[in-house]
């Protein structure tokens, strides 16, 4: 295993590439779906589990775990994957983004920005060089710089102004991260959906020069027709030979259109949150298990699927669980949706190392049009 952080792509078709990312702590497959472990846990999930979807990487947030437990309580308990008792490469976002969504009494400056808990209302301060240090503290394998976004819509000039902000932390958080090998520091391209600020925020970043470069500022309320028009050029911005990776995206469909837009990695609470509420991913589309049309259904949620909740129970089991509330109803329809987007994932790489993605994606298309589920 190699001791660096190295990108080998090793195949495209159309606008769809994938390869392997290599570090320490293993190999990283794209195109990538990271499951999402906020609070040093994919919910409802064992890592072992996790892993058995065919997850090569999760994300962990800097904003949660500095709260709670702290960071530097993780790193005295010798950081984050021992922590959490996850061996594999693990990424942290960097804080900015979920204090603009979740903290309370934000304060917003050139140095950084102040804000209230959600948890128990105390006080703390992120700047890029404290988020550098939290990421290190919790031994992140690829950190993303601290950054800053608005909510769409929002005018130019205030998307300017932000994008041009989060291009000066990008340079503070690449000098606060320093030389760590083996550790890799990713870039965030802002600029909301204008390609004139896309591409002024693309060249700084590459002035800066990272590791990889991130998509971000997309799915904050523009729609999917909005966002795939920005990755229509955003992606073609970025370093051909880095991984590209589109912040906190999305659905299914979302996923397949931003692979075909030349993404390699991904994020997204969906799968493990809506297996909390009762939605299932499934190639015919979303299925609903609290619906009472399920309670006498013999019949697994997906009879192709080979995950432990589609194997060992039917949906009238599934239907049940959910209804009075026990716990395994979220174990089993989280481990099912992230094997759904994992299979999805694996999907998409053998269909682009056999260059016939197109036909992947019109097929991905057909089979939800057909309902019936
Ligand atoms: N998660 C989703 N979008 C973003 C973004 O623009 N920046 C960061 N840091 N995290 C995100
Ligand atoms: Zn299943």
């Amino acid at each position: 295993m190699s001791d660096r952080f190295s990108f080998r792509l090793s195949a495209t078709s159309g606008k769809a590439r994938t390869g392997v990312i290599s570090t320490p702590r293993g190999q990283i497959r794209t195109p990538a779906f990271m499951p999402v472990g906020t609070a040093a846990t994919v919910k409802a999930m064992l890592p072992d589990s996790v892993a058995a979807t065919g997850a090569d990487i999760l994300l962990g947030n800097t904003y949660h775990l500095m709260l709670r437990p702290t960071a530097e309580r993780i790193a005295r308990l010798g950081g984050l994957h021992r922590f959490m008792n996850w061996d594999k490469p693990i990424l942290t976002d960097s804080g900015g983004f979920q204090v603009m969504s979740l903290a309370e009494l934000r304060k917003l400056t050139e140095e950084g920005v102040t804000f209230r808990s959600h948890v128990d209302g105390s006080k703390h301060m992120l700047s890029p060089e404290r988020s550098m240090e939290i990421q290190k503290l919790l031994g992140s394998d690829i950190v993303m710089c601290f950054d800053e976004c608005p909510a769409l819509p929002a005018d130019r000039d205030r998307i300017a102004e932000s994008m041009r902000l989060s291009m000066r932390w990008a340079e503070r958080s690449k000098a606060a991260f320093g030389d760590r090998p083996g550790h890799a520091l990713f870039g965030i391209q802002q600029g909301g959906l204008e390609r004139d600020f896309r591409e002024e925020s693309a060249e700084a970043l590459k002035a800066i020069g990272f590791d990889g470069y991130a998509v971000g500022g997309l799915a904050v309320g523009e729609g999917q027709e909005a966002m795939f028009g920005c990755l229509d050029f955003a992606p073609d911005m970025l370093p051909v030979d880095k991984p590209r990776y589109l912040m906190g995206v999305g659905k299914p469909d979302d996923i397949v259109g931003a692979v075909a837009r030349g993404i390699d990695m991904m994020d997204c609470v969906l799968p493990s949150r809506s297996g909390r509420t009762g939605q299932a991913f499934t190639r015919r589309g979303v299925v609903n298990i609290k619906n009472a049309r399920h309670a006498d259904d013999p019949r697994p949620l997906d009879a192709d699927c080979t995950c432990p909740a589609c194997r060992g129970y039917s949906r009238a089991y599934l239907h049940h669980v959910f209804r009075a509330g026990e716990i395994i109803s979220s174990m089993l329809l989280t481990w099912h949706n992230l094997h759904y987007y994992q299979e999805l994932m694996a999907g998409m790489r053998a269909a682009i190392a056999e260059d016939r993605f197109a036909g992947f994606e019109a097929a991905f298309h057909a089979q939800r049009a057909e309902g019936d589920i």
